[in-house]
């Protein structure tokens, strides 16, 4: 899939969204080394604290099919400003791809392009535990 295309891939996703509560709507697509593309939104909740992110619905469908070779994520926003993931899904992204390339979408479709670095310096990973043997 080419970088636009990922990004419209995101940008309509933004139409699955379940966001009642924050009218704010995200979609995610999550492009694997082998080229398969896994996609997401948000999807919200009453209580609040069970909403689900874009990036982390992703995540979990390429997870559980197997994917865990990550390397480029669109997410695409309703705001004016482009869309970054929040810490929680940065730290989930970090536990497959540390050198994830991310392409931050506004509305508009504009481009902010960063890496999981970038977002998330200095961070903790599977390391810092003790050797389970
Ligand atoms: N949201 C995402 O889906 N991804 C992000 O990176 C930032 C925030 C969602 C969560 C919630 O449904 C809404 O945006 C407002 O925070």
């Amino acid at each position: 899939m080419t970088r636009l295309e990922l990004k419209e891939t995101a940008m309509a996703m933004r139409e699955r969204a379940y966001c009642p509560y924050s009218h704010f709507s995200v979609g995610a697509a999550l492009e694997c080394a082998d080229g398969s593309v896994f996609t997401g939104c948000n999807i919200e909740n009453a209580a609040f604290s069970p909403t689900i992110c874009a990036e982390r619905t992703a995540v979990a469908k390429a997870v559980s099919e197997g994917h865990t070779d990550f390397v480029r994520i669109a997410v695409a926003g309703s705001g004016p400003d482009h869309c970054v993931p929040c810490g929680v899904c940065r730290q989930v992204l970090q536990e497959f791809a540390p050198d994830l390339e991310i392409l931050c979408l506004n509305s508009r479709g504009e481009e902010l392009a960063l890496t999981l670095r970038d977002l998330l310096p200095h961070s903790f990973d599977a390391a810092f535990l003790p050797d389970p043997t």
